[in-house]
């Protein structure tokens, strides 16, 4: 079975073939960031517009790459929401219509399942249940996730998200587009015991996490510290630590909470490489498993709307030609 995956809902055009036999086939990708970059943040318009404009050519060459024919295609999977309305709108429709024309169903992909199963395309693969942190450009979640479909968000952010955090302060330190790998590039250069951040939410009880606070010290620090080069580096290295010193301490009372002993990683902050060495590290000293996607498949792709669409298709959920997008969607 060959399922087509769609990704739109933000700045990349994803597409994917995902063939329950063979695996991922073949997978594209196409950046919007240097359309954007001008503006210093995705503006939506040019969004929708772009992802219209690549669509055919990625879906051409996704299925060179796979050496199959759009008639050999089962099922077509894309992302329904959350995410930009006109950005997810183009999507949708591209989907659809070409489902129609195939006679296959067009299965709407719940954008943050998808980065969930995400980790589900490796070779080391966790069991259900699980412990998931999500931690993207838009949201910041910690779930418990019992099977395909069932879902229980047992701490999420409360202001901006862990990426959205990384972006904001990559701005106030005068970093191009994406804001997120840029800081971390600059903060391997930095010293982080410095300045001393501080981590949000750690004191109080429970799993909900709160990233605006330390955008408002960083500009604190620039108001006294000015924009030399080096403060700079300190500034971005205090800051990702203080993210992720605040993400292991809400990881580590959800596992104990919930005596879950697999931890899931997922989304564009998944690929930072310093998290990443703190898990490894964590999962070596304790009972926990640490699962990863590879570090394109953190961020936005079409491969984890290929994946999550055949998990649904396989569940037979339902499926309609309407053309499904919603800029808001519960998990
Ligand atoms: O999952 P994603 O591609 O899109 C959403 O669904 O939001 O996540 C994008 C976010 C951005 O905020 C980006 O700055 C962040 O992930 N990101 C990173 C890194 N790579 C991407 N943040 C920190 N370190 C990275 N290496
Ligand atoms: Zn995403």
């Amino acid at each position: 079975m060959k399922i087509l995956g769609i990704e739109t809902s933000c700045d990349e055009t994803g597409i994917a073939i995902y063939d329950d036999q063979r695996g991922l086939l073949s997978h594209v990708l196409h950046s919007q960031i240097d359309l954007h970059n001008v503006y210093g943040g995705v503006v939506p318009e040019l969004a929708s517009r772009d992802h219209s404009r690549r669509l055919i050519a990625l879906l051409n060459q996704a299925l060179s790459q796979a050496k199959i024919e759009l008639k050999q295609l089962d099922a077509i999977a894309y992302t329904c929401g959350p995410g930009l309305m006109g950005a997810l709108l183009v999507g949708a429709s591209f989907a659809t219509s070409l489902a129609y024309s195939l006679n296959i169903p067009a299965i709407g992909v719940h954008h943050l399942e998808a980065h969930i199963l995400a980790c589900m395309l490796e070779e080391k693969r966790p069991q259900f249940p699980f412990l998931a942190l999500l931690v993207s450009g838009g949201h910041s979640m910690l779930i418990q996730a019992e099977r395909i479909g069932d879902y229980k968000i047992l701490g999420e952010t409360l202001d901006d998200a862990a990426g959205e955090a990384f972006d904001k302060t990559a701005k106030l330190l005068g970093l191009p587009l994406p804001g997120g790998p840029k800081l971390a590039h600059l903060a391997t250069q930095g010293d982080a015991t410095k300045y001393h951040f501080p981590r949000p939410m750690s004191q109080k009880p429970g799993l909900d996490l709160s990233f605006s606070g330390l955008k408002t010290f960083t500009r604190n620090l620039i108001e006294q510290h000015g924009q030399a080069a080096q403060t700079k580096a300190d500034i971005a290295a205090g800051f990702e630590q203080a993210v992720i010193d605040t993400l292991m301490i809400k990881i580590r009372r959800a596992l104990k909470q919930t005596q879950l002993n697999q931890l899931v990683i997922a989304g564009g902050v998944g690929a930072n490489a310093k998290l990443r060495a703190t898990l490894k590290t964590f999962a070596a000293s304790t009972h926990t498993e640490v699962f990863f996607p590879r570090l394109e498949f953190c961020t936005d792709n079409g491969a984890m709307i290929a994946y999550a669409g055949y998990c649904r298709f396989i569940r037979k959920a339902d499926w309609n030609y309407q053309i499904q997008a919603h800029a808001r969607l519960d998990l």
